[in-house]
């Protein structure tokens, strides 16, 4: 193994990214991704790369099992369990047990699913009165979130909140703690923000959640194959997320949903369809939910989609040190990511979103273009794209408060683990820098917004 030095003064180069990729333990999972040669990948915090094991495993369940074996398959290649056993892939992953999660639908209707039940919770439709919570005698009417969560996880709950009479309160990520008052009937946030990156403290936002009577509800699209997760070590109440970012399903991949076990008998959710039923194939004119997490799920599970999920799901099963040994180099690539940037990039008009403390990161990294380059972050990265480094923009937010962050454009990083390498952080920032001092950004094809940016 070659060791190359340098001093806490002296700039990395390419042959120092280099030998950090040769001590990495995880860097042999590289080749289970199908990463284009000349493309440095660093969107996985949107759609994970194709596992290499998945064109083939989606062919085999086309050809053999849908092919060969027709509507046999649904028994014959176990495709009606494929929600528990995906889910069951999924429970290590987010400090949950095998049994309790399933994965169904997308991250918005499963958050719709579970946003309802907590609402008939609070509604008095149930008393809950295990893991410190209140009982539900007194009205809780207020559904609290920030400001600036994902979007989606805001439009559902205006539509639940409008149906039910429930007040939906948005305050600022640092207002929260505050505005937990005993009004608040559900706490509901994303764990890692998509924006900023940054983390909240999910066990302290839960019980504080708790303590004023409210249940909580955690979004952890960013979070999930991203980060450690403790579901039951912060005693949360209803967790969802997507299979499509950092689990690597797929584009449009089966989401999760996961209920805490003080719940599963209990819990009602709105989309009462027949896969949820107790015994789907009864074929009776009544409802009667599944036990446990099952009744999560409402209709037929779409088992190409499931197929490359799984595939996704068992690589992370192959890694040693499992989701700690993945953590442990995400913050080496972003640390590393900041510290280069800031060395070569940040001068040209850039400034760090993300938090710097580690507690208080997940796995991506936010630059705002500022100053005269304030209104160029999107070309900006289009010419980056066009070198082949792929992260993506988010447009700021005009009404965000004056002081806030969110009012800033992003250029987004995420850095997945399991493929990114440390040579490919260097590169990156290596084509930034080139890219502005190039100008090369100001050419007018990159300039024309796409409908997805
Ligand atoms: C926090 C969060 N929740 C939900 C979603 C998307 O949900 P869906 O898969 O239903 O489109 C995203 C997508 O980026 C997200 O970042």
């Amino acid at each position: 193994m070659v060791l190359i030095l340098r001093t806490m003064t002296s700039a990395m180069t390419l042959d120092h990214a280099r030998a950090l990729d040769a001590q990495d333990p995880l860097a042999p999972m590289r080749a289970q991704f199908a990463v284009p040669d000349g493309v440095i990948y660093l969107d996985g915090n949107s759609l994970g790369a194709l596992p290499t094991a998945t064109a083939a495993r989606v062919a085999q369940a086309v050809q053999h099992e849908w092919g060969q074996g027709l509507i046999r398959s649904w028994n014959t290649a176990g495709w009606i369990a494929s929600p528990q056993r995906v889910g069951d892939l999924m429970a290590p992953l987010i400090g949950a047990q095998a049994g309790q999660v399933v994965a169904a639908d997308s991250t918005s209707i499963n958050l719709y699913k579970v946003l309802h039940a907590t609402l008939l919770i609070a509604g008095g439709a149930h008393s809950v009165r295990a893991g410190g919570l209140k009982s539900s005698e007194k009205r809780h009417n207020i559904v609290l979130s920030e400001r600036s969560n994902f979007p989606t996880d805001l439009y559902i709950a205006q539509s639940l909140c409008a149906q039910h009479g429930f007040t939906l309160k948005l305050v600022e990520g640092g207002e929260l703690e505050q505005a937990l008052t005993d009004e608040v009937a559900v706490l509901m946030l994303t764990h890692v923000h998509y924006r900023s990156g940054r983390m909240h403290d999910m066990a302290a936002l839960t019980a504080r959640a708790h303590a004023v009577g409210a249940l909580a509800i955690w979004d952890l699209a960013h979070s999930a194959g991203a980060v450690p997760v403790d579901l039951l070590a912060a005693d949360a109440d209803f967790a969802v997320g997507c299979g499509y970012k950092y689990l690597n399903g797929g584009p449009g991949a089966p989401a999760f949903v996961w209920v805490h076990p003080r719940h599963a008998q209990t819990f009602a959710q709105p989309l009462t369809g027949w896969i949820g039923h107790a015994q789907p194939f009864a074929f009776t004119p009544d409802y009667a939910p599944a036990p446990g997490i099952t009744r999560a799920l409402c209709g037929t599970p779409p088992i190409l989609a499931m197929t490359a999920l799984e595939s996704g799901l068992q690589v992370f099963a192959q890694v040693a040190g499992g989701m700690q040994a993945l953590r442990t180099k995400s913050l080496k690539l972003t640390d590393l990511f900041i510290e280069l940037a800031e060395q070569r990039v940040t001068a040209h008009g850039f400034t760090l979103i993300t938090p710097r403390e580690h507690g208080l990161r997940g796995s991506q990294v936010s630059f705002a273009p500022i100053g005269a380059r304030e209104k160029d972050g999107y070309a900006i990265m289009q010419a980056l794209i066009a070198r082949g480094v792929i992260g993506d923009f988010r447009a700021g937010d005009a009404n965000a408060p004056a002081d806030s962050t969110d009012r800033h454009d992003i250029l987004r990083f995420g850095f997945a683990p399991l493929y990114n390498s440390f040579a490919e952080v260097w590169q990156a920032v290596e084509h930034w820098q080139a890219v502005m001092t190039s100008g090369e950004w100001q050419r007018a094809e990159f300039q024309r917004k796409a409908a997805v940016t």
